[in-house]
């Protein structure tokens, strides 16, 4: 063996070793195990999004909101056992999040094909590549071989979660507190391409946004034409509160960057949208994500989402391969 190769075989082993202390998660896990656990999945959120394609938006959410509170081991799936411990499920930022019986529809088929293989952290993760591009094939590859986890508590959900109406520092702090940049920050907060969002999220912005409540009290980041027919959408007075809106009006259910043309614009529907031109950094990544072509964003978004599913995962003999993703075994 030559110098050379030797030294590209120890870099390799070294790279292999880091590699595998982050996060012993790896593309194709299920390949002899569960070989058809991926097409499944697919197979199930392409009908899904055909029969409803609102719902691609819910079924994003539910990874990130999974991903941020104990890492992506599913505890955003478990029902409460017994009302004075209420789970992740039960917190006010998860009341609105919806797809739960279609996980529980997945979960039953997969456990046919392959009883114990395929975990819950697992389904979630392939959901959230499959709905970004429902009819145009897959276009990342999703490391796989997280485990379920047995813990899940509400007020960790109400805590950690990334709040709608959260300035830049906290969204800063929240996303580098669980390993993620403020790159991954604007990155992610991309999947807001897709979706609704309930008048209540941000009606503090045309109405009240200081508290005084007057006629003019209204958000100064908010650009004055999009003000003007958001307030016509939600009233004042609250009885629109559940009425939903698109977040990213015209393509709401297209997965593209216009999202960030929108808020480079100031033209974003939350304050947290709003807060990423208040740094220099995510001011910058808006912006050239805004003036990139689309296929610059989604390259840029697949690895924020790689970097997202590894969090504090569960992997080896940790946790548990849930039978049913709504209870622990
Ligand atoms: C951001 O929000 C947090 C929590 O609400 C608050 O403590 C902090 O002062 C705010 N920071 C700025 C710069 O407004
Ligand atoms: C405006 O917000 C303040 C607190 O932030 C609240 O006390 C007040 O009731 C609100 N006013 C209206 C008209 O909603
Ligand atoms: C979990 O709760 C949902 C409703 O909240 C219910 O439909 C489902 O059957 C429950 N699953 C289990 C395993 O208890």
């Amino acid at each position: 063996m030559g110098r050379l190769s030797l030294f590209a075989s120890l870099a390799l082993s070294l790279l292999l070793a880091v590699g595998s202390a982050e996060a012993q998660l790896r593309v194709g896990f299920y390949s002899k195990s569960c070989p058809h656990a991926e097409s499944i999945i697919t197979e199930e959120i392409d009908r899904a999004i055909r029969v409803a394609p609102s719902i691609g938006g819910p079924l994003l959410r539910l990874f990130f909101h999974d991903c941020f509170v104990r890492g992506c081991d599913a505890s955003l799936l478990l029902n409460a056992t017994s009302s004075s411990n209420p789970t992740e499920k039960d917190a006010p930022p998860n009341q609105f999040l919806r797809g739960f019986a279609l996980i529980d529809r997945i979960k039953a088929r997969l456990e046919r094909a392959c009883p114990s293989t395929v975990s819950c952290a697992d389904i979630l993760a392939l959901i959230a590549r499959d709905v970004v591009h429902a009819d145009q094939g897959p276009f990342w590859q999703v490391p796989t071989g997280r485990r379920d986890g047995f813990v899940s508590i509400a007020s960790e959900a109400t805590q950690l979660l990334p709040a709608f109406s959260a300035n830049i520092s906290t969204l800063k702090s929240q996303f580098n507190d669980v390993g993620l940049s403020a790159k991954d920050l604007v990155l992610l907060s991309g999947g807001h391409t897709i979706g609704n969002a309930h008048c209540f999220t941000f009606t503090t912005r045309l109405y009240n946004f200081s508290g005084r409540g007057d006629n003019s009290d209204t958000d100064p980041s908010l650009e004055r034409n999009y003000l003007a027919k958001l307030r016509a959408k939600c009233a004042q007075d609250g009885s629109d509160a559940l009425k939903l809106v698109e977040m990213d009006p015209g393509s709401f259910t297209t997965f593209d960057n216009s999202y960030f043309k929108l808020v480079a614009k100031r033209r974003g529907l939350f304050q947290s949208d709003a807060a990423l031109l208040d740094d220099a950094d995510t001011r910058s990544h808006v912006i050239h994500l805004a003036e990139s072509d689309n296929s610059v964003f989604f390259k840029e978004f697949a690895g924020a989402m790689v970097n997202m599913g590894n969090i504090a995962v569960l992997t080896g003999s940790q946790g548990e391969i849930r039978k049913n993703c709504a209870r622990v075994n």
